[in-house]
């Protein structure tokens, strides 16, 4: 499926209401189908990748339904999980495969966990490799992909406690580890070399599990934790990473005013706030409120002069999924902004380094690749105009230019079909974007709120 944005608002004032955040979603599902009573979940969403999460555990036997507007997960305990009859897809999802990984390792009985052809590509050793150290048993394909078969002998693992030190900044490689945790003797420590995002943690106290946090590490018990998870009440914050594509458009554009409502403003996913700032972007947070487990604010942003800054170091996990938006913002400032340190994204759900770069070549700006990032030489608020290109097809490249419209490839990568589309919000000429589908994983209603801001 293809869609073409082609037109530059002239005043764009509006509150948005952005759907509820992804990370939060999966794990509401997971921690309110293994605990005991009913988990009231409302603002989940209903992307696809966290629908595959939600089929995962009604394949396994729990009750989850909707009604108004609601989740309700009616759950026994994880010793309540019965055999599937068929394999578990997981669709685009790596949160999905990699969480869910852990947990079923600690089952009694054979699962099999398959994805579409972005996550079968994607590198699971990351998980395989400690859960093993723990006793689990999975098989997979071609040295770590998916489908990951997990205890192929169709029994139950002895499941111990690890002291892991994880060599990459991952949520799902530490949440993957915890869950497993959670079916194991004694103690299961992971620390991590910087923070990445904590809702694992914060959801698995909310729901009554014993675990400390010290620093980089976690520490969760076992033994003290799996029996005593309780169904909560859960509203998800609007997702940050979905904000962050009306944020820049925000920033961008001439004569605007955006209001993103009730967005989750936990610590560990505010890299984007961070960098906003460093990038000299007018915005502000009111109306700083919790639930649940998470904080949340309104988020005030306006048309900027944007400047150049240097985004790495410990910053990069804590703002992982808005890189591509973010290049598309450096495009616009005044100088150069360079990103280092986010080797990570050449795994997500396309190689986000090549992918994004090649979105910036689409649209005429000046970007030098580097192993772990990029270099965007920023066009200071310039609209996107760019040249016609020597190639009209797509064979040999992911985009081409020609007299009357940009054509972009975003090969299936939802932030990348995203980030071209705000891009459009602020060009010339029109752009064409190819496999915009995949846009439903994380923000179904994404055309909708662009072009009611058109
Ligand atoms: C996620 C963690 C991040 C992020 C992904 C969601 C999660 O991946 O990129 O979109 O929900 O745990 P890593 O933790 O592997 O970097």
């Amino acid at each position: 499926m293809q869609k073409t944005i082609s037109k530059i608002p002239k005043s764009v004032k509006k509150v948005i209401s952005i759907p509820g955040d992804k990370s939060v979603s999966h794990r509401s599902i997971i921690f309110g189908a293994i605990a005991k009573g009913l988990t009231e979940v409302s603002n989940f969403l209903t992307g696809e990748d966290c629908i595959c999460t939600m089929k995962a555990f009604q394949a396994l036997g729990v009750s989850i339904k909707e009604s108004n507007d609601k989740v309700l997960i009616e759950g026994q305990g994880f010793s309540a999980l019965k055999p599937p009859n068929h394999e578990i897809y997981l669709g685009n999802s790596g949160t999905g495969m990699r969480l869910l990984a852990g947990l079923f390792a600690g089952l009694s009985f054979k699962t099999i966990l398959t994805g579409d052809r972005s996550l079968s590509g994607r590198p699971m050793n990351r998980v395989i490799q400690p859960l093993t150290l723990m006793g689990a048993c999975i098989n997979s394909q071609d040295g770590g992909k998916a489908p990951l078969v997990i205890n192929p002998q169709n029994q139950a693992p002895n499941l111990h406690g690890i002291n892991y030190r994880s060599p990459i900044a991952s949520a799902q490689v530490k949440s993957s580890i915890l869950l497993a945790g959670l079916n194991a003797d004694g103690i299961t420590t992971v620390s991590e070399p910087e923070k990445s995002r904590d809702h694992t943690e914060r959801m698995l106290k909310y729901f009554g599990a014993d675990l400390q946090i010290n620093g980089l590490s976690v520490s969760l018990n076992g033994p003290n934790s799996r029996n005593n998870l309780i169904g909560q009440k859960i509203n998800v914050p609007s997702d940050i990473s979905s904000a962050a594509f009306f944020l820049v458009a925000g920033a961008i554009l001439e004569d605007a005013e955006l209001k993103l409502s009730q967005v989750g403003i936990n610590p560990t996913r505010t890299g984007i706030l961070d960098a906003l700032g460093l990038m000299n972007v007018k915005f502000n947070l009111e109306n700083i409120d919790e639930t649940g487990a998470e904080p949340i604010a309104d988020i005030l942003i306006s048309s900027s002069d944007i400047k150049g800054a240097v985004i790495d170091g410990d910053l990069i996990p804590r703002l992982i999924d808005e890189i591509p938006i973010l290049a598309i913002l450096a495009s616009q400032a005044s100088g150069t902004t360079t990103i280092s340190n986010a080797e990570e994204l050449r795994v997500k759900e396309s190689d986000r380094v090549h992918t994004t770069i090649n979105l910036l070549k689409a649209l005429g700006i000046e970007v030098q690749e580097k192993p772990d990032g990029m270099i965007i030489q920023g066009q200071n608020k310039k609209p996107f105009n760019p040249c016609k290109t020597a190639w009209q097809d797509l064979s040999e490249h992911s985009y081409y230019i020609s007299d009357d419209k940009i054509v972009f490839d975003s090969h299936g990568d939802h932030r990348l079909a995203m980030s071209a589309a705000i891009a459009g919000l602020y060009s010339i000429k029109p752009i064409e974007i190819l496999q915009v589908e995949f846009v439903n994983t994380s923000f179904p209603s994404f055309f909708e709120i662009l072009q009611s801001i058109d």
